[in-house]
């Protein structure tokens, strides 16, 4: 028993100081450095487009389709920043900028989020709505982005959108308001139709009384 306690002991202080060591050796900062969605082309793209398009239906615009045009630009354009400055590229494409997500999704979720700070009474840009409004901006089609990893500040996307969005003057037609908090489509539709049944349906108890009362008067005539 003691024995067994002693070696239990020893097991356990060798496991304690090889894995010290391992992440003195490492110091692994805790970013998701393997995360597929960033680090595998194909999941990058399918999770952008997923999430992004899952927010453009609840909005009310067209799924985008992947544009390689963009996609080398905005590759190109994370090349060119060598330090990570994390700062608009000054193109010609809407532009979406996120760094230090989880995974792609969590990304664009960031970005469709900024929602709820958006002011559909009061349409126009903002800083902390302009991402949101670029993803669902109606005439928009076409997205491609890049990625790169920059060091303990996580993974920095890019996302560039042709034709562009957050154009001044466009918002209100452009930025839809969500198909679902608008009660749904039932719902949202029964409301004035209630109304305009119970309008009409006053409308025609109003005749008829008047026509009830003008026959009674006109009978006692
Ligand atoms: C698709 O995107 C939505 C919104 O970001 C997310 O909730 C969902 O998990 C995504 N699905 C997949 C399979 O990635
Ligand atoms: C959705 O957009 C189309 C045109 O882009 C428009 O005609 C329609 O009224 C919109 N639907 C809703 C529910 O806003
Ligand atoms: C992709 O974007 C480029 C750059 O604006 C544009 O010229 C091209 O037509 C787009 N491709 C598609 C398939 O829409
Ligand atoms: C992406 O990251 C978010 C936030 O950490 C997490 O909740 C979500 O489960 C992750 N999605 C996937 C598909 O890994």
């Amino acid at each position: 028993m003691k024995l067994l306690f002693l070696l239990n002991t020893l097991i356990l202080s060798a496991a304690l100081s090889s894995s010290t060591v391992i992440v003195t050796i490492t110091a692994a900062p805790a970013i998701p450095s393997n995360e597929p969605s960033f680090s595998i082309p194909s999941s990058f793209t399918s999770a952008i487009l997923n999430s992004t398009n899952t927010y453009r239906r609840q909005y009310n615009a067209s799924s985008l389709s992947w544009n390689t045009t963009l996609e080398k630009f905005a590759t190109s354009y994370l090349q060119s920043d060598t330090t990570c400055r994390f700062a608009h590229s000054g193109g010609p494409y809407g532009e979406n900028l996120a760094i230090g997500y989880a995974n792609a999704t969590a990304s664009v979720e960031a970005w469709g989020n900024e929602e709820e700070k958006y002011n559909f009474n009061d349409p126009g840009f903002s800083e902390e709505t302009g991402h949101f409004t670029q993803l669902v901006w109606k005439t928009t089609t076409t997205v491609g982005c890049g990625r790169k990893l920059c060091g303990t500040r996580g993974w920095f996307v890019v996302c560039e959108y042709w034709p562009r969005g957050n154009v001044g003057g466009e918002y209100g037609e452009e930025v839809d308001r969500n198909i679902d908090e608008r009660g749904g489509g039932g719902t949202r539709l029964s409301g004035p139709v209630v109304a305009a049944v119970a309008v009409v349906a006053s409308l025609v108890q109003c005749c008829v009384v008047i026509v009830v009362f003008w026959w009674f008067g006109k009978a006692k005539l």
